[in-house]
């Protein structure tokens, strides 16, 4: 029997700390794209998941609010889409417990993010880093949506839902939860480091100069661009030609990505042309993308009582979408409801 599922697209973004132009190009810059393109848009801030280390309850709520007013700013409009926090829902942390019952401790050993981010001193880790694949499944299948757009550092997890997704149908013998198509598209799917062509573009990285956060000002991200590590080669006709120049790649890929153009097109402008008129036109490139959605952001955290909301609003709707899912899955597994 193959049951078919309503287009329906889910992602997240952790209120961890100042979100960067990774997260921007990587994500929050597409979902408005798909607004009003046929599939239900739901947009989460996952709360939940940023605890998995330590947050400042105080910290936590100004970033949370932040990140809502991101995703407005970059055009998710909360009347279109489901837009609320995790915590508000408590759907996901039960689906979450019903997946842990479901996917093995090894798959979550595997989880390169979980091993760069417990470290060297994995035991002292929280349960929940974890568990933390486990959740972000829940996350998506709570909606039973069919697709979600991330940035490349995210495949591995949307992998493991695939598997959670497939092995709960098999034990149970249904086709209840969707597998769930990534969609890692266009030129920014891994922004890297401003300062280390090898590492990605991270808002826990030590260093502010590795990358330009939502909310630097226009000097702030001129001068973070004209010190971006690069090498002294002029530009080539094609991306081919960057293959071995990570750093030089890197900014190409900003440009393409802020502009919608695809690295060659760039790169057909600026061939045989070094960083010294590169880097100014990336950076003007940037602050007239960047700066409208980082004014905006500020006025709506001019007015947490409204961002506080709208979240509200939307933790409403997602429940309602959520609750009957989670009733018919612990109804698969065997569980009694007497209400
Ligand atoms: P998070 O909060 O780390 O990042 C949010 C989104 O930004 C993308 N991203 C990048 N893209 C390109 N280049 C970069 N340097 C870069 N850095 C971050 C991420 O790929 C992501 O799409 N586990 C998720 C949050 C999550 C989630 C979900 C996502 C929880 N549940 C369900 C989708 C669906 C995370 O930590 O993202």
């Amino acid at each position: 029997m193959t049951t078919s599922f309503a287009p329906r697209i889910f992602s997240g973004i952790q209120p961890s700390g100042g979100l960067t132009l990774g997260n921007y190009l990587g994500a929050l810059k597409r979902f408005a794209d798909y607004q009003g393109q046929g599939a239900e848009t739901i947009y989460c801030v996952v709360d939940l998941h940023a605890i998995t280390v330590w947050q400042d309850p105080e910290k936590l709520r100004h970033n949370t609010r932040e990140v809502a007013a991101a995703f407005m700013a970059a055009g998710v409009d909360p009347s279109v889409s489901v837009l609320f926090n995790q915590s508000q829902v408590s759907q996901h942390a039960e689906l979450a417990w019903l997946f842990n019952c479901v996917a093995r401790i090894g798959w979550m050993y595997r989880m390169t993010q979980f091993k760069d981010k417990a470290g060297k001193n994995s035991e002292n880790s929280s349960l929940g880093l974890l568990a933390y694949p486990s959740l972000m499944a829940a996350d998506i299948l709570a909606y039973h949506a069919t697709a979600v757009p991330v940035g490349e550092d995210q495949k591995q997890h949307l992998e493991l839902t695939r598997d959670i997704a497939a092995k709960f149908n098999h034990d149970y013998g249904v086709n209840f939860f969707p597998i769930t198509e990534p969609l890692i598209e266009g030129t920014a799917t891994r922004v890297m480091s401003l300062r280390d062509g090898s590492r990605k573009m991270s808002k826990s990285d030590p260093s502010d100069a590795s990358r330009i956060n939502l909310t630097d000002d226009a000097d702030a991200i001129a001068q973070k661009i004209r010190k971006a590590r690069t090498d002294a080669d002029p530009l080539p006709g094609s991306m081919e030609g960057l293959k071995d120049r990570p750093e030089a790649r890197n900014l190409v890929n900003i440009y393409a990505a802020l502009t919608g153009e695809t690295g060659d097109q760039v790169l057909a402008r600026f061939e045989g042309q070094g960083f010294g008129a590169f880097k100014p036109a990336l950076a003007d490139v940037a602050v007239t993308a960047l700066a409208p959605i980082t004014r905006r952001m500020t006025e709506f955290m001019a007015d947490p009582a409204e961002i506080d909301r709208i979240l509200g609003r939307g933790s409403e709707k997602a429940a309602a979408i959520s609750a009957p899912i989670i009733e018919r899955t612990k109804e698969i597994m065997g569980m009694i409801r007497s209400r």
